[in-house]
């Protein structure tokens, strides 16, 4: 029987695109999904890519049980990408013990039955949330920590102390958490991308939705920000780079690549763009002028992010190669893709 590497939460926005990278390299995939912000119409998408059927199993993390007959069932899993969470801030101000009871039972159960194995590798997929705003820029992972601003910040900041302690303890883990900034884009073929569920809370979602018709009108969330037009700046990766990030990361755990048995690194591109310039390339890739207004600041939000890239340029020899235009086409491509499958339902 061949190894193979788990991806939970792998019908996903960054997980279906890490399982199709996974696959192209040769890597035998089994997905734990429970389904709750994905679609099976993910896993056709994967296979009308890859040509190759990852196995599936509708799995929800929370169940001992289950997770426990799940690694007896796969005895061959060598690594473990972690995505399977819930994401949204505003949701988890409202609701924290189900961030909490979501985003953390999940991984401790995860990490127990890893403890019980020689070897495992595991992957964790963290946020630049856990930095807040950093006091210099750009955000390298030596930055301090910062007190979370949202229980969905604290499962990130915890997660990665839970799976630091456990690799003090069970050196047979080797563990890596990458702090995406902000993903957007979708894969080329327009067969799988982000599919939000309800109003969109991220910006790009929300961009190509209103160029699409679906969304009246964007808001642009505040103008008075020390930056350079004064809306807010961040760092935005495509999920292809993205993608390919955690299978260098892997294959640099499987390889014994690195020094420590656990680390961080930051993924992004380590160019910052603003809201308005996020819109200006929009209108520019798509062709489409852009229905906005600018109203108050978003409560929380921090003015810039974006990565110092050095240490995953380095130690991963990885580096973000798309571009902003190339990953706003690409979410533009997906919308119009969506809605032409919406169309024809
Ligand atoms: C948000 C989360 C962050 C999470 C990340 C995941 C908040 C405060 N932060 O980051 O914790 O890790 O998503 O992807 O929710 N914007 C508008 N109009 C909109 C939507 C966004 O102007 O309708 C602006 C925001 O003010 C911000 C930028 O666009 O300046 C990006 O926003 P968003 O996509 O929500 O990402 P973050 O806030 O960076």
């Amino acid at each position: 029987m061949k190894s193979k590497i788990l991806v939970t939460g792998g019908l996903g926005f960054i997980g279906s695109h890490t399982v199709v990278a996974l696959q192209e390299q040769g890597f035998d995939v089994v997905i734990i999904d429970n389904l709750s912000n994905s679609s099976l119409d993910v896993l056709a998408g994967i296979m009308k890519i890859t040509q190759i059927s990852p196995e599936f199993e509708n799995i929800d993390l929370r169940d001992k049980e289950a997770v426990v007959n799940f690694f007896e069932k796969y005895p061959k899993i060598i690594g473990v990408i972690h995505f399977a969470a819930s994401k949204a801030v505003g949701e988890s101000v409202e609701n924290p013990l189900l961030y909490y009871e979501n985003n953390l039972t999940s991984l401790i159960y995860l990490l127990k039955e890893l403890s019980q194995k020689d070897e495992a590798n595991f992957i964790f997929s963290s946020s630049c949330t856990v930095y807040g705003q950093a006091d210099t820029l750009p955000i390298s992972e030596n930055a301090p920590v910062k007190k979370a601003e949202s229980p969905y910040g604290n499962t990130k900041q915890i997660g990665e102390e839970i799976i630091q302690d456990s690799c003090k303890v069970y050196p047979q883990i080797s563990a890596i958490s990458l702090r995406y900034f902000n993903p957007i884009g979708a894969h080329p073929s327009g067969e799988i991308g982000e599919l939000p569920i309800g109003t969109p809370q991220n910006l790009v979602p929300f961009i190509t939705q209103t160029a699409i018709g679906k969304r009246e009108q964007l808001s642009v969330f505040g103008n008075d920000y020390p930056t350079i037009d004064g809306t807010c700046v961040r760092d935005y990766i495509h999920v292809m780079d993205l993608a390919r990030a955690h299978v260098i990361a892997l294959k640099s755990l499987l390889e014994d690549k690195l020094e420590k048995n656990y680390d961080v690194f930051n993924l992004g591109t380590g160019k910052g763009n603003s809201v308005l310039e996020v819109i200006e390339s929009f209108e520019r890739v798509s062709g489409k002028k852009l229905s906005y207004k600018i109203v108050d600041r978003r409560e929380g939000d921090i003015t810039a992010a974006y990565a110092d890239t050095h240490k995953a340029n380095s130690e991963l020899n990885w580096k973000a190669e798309h571009s902003l235009d190339e990953a706003l086409k690409s979410a533009w491509e997906w919308e119009k893709r969506v809605a032409q499958i919406e169309k024809e339902e």
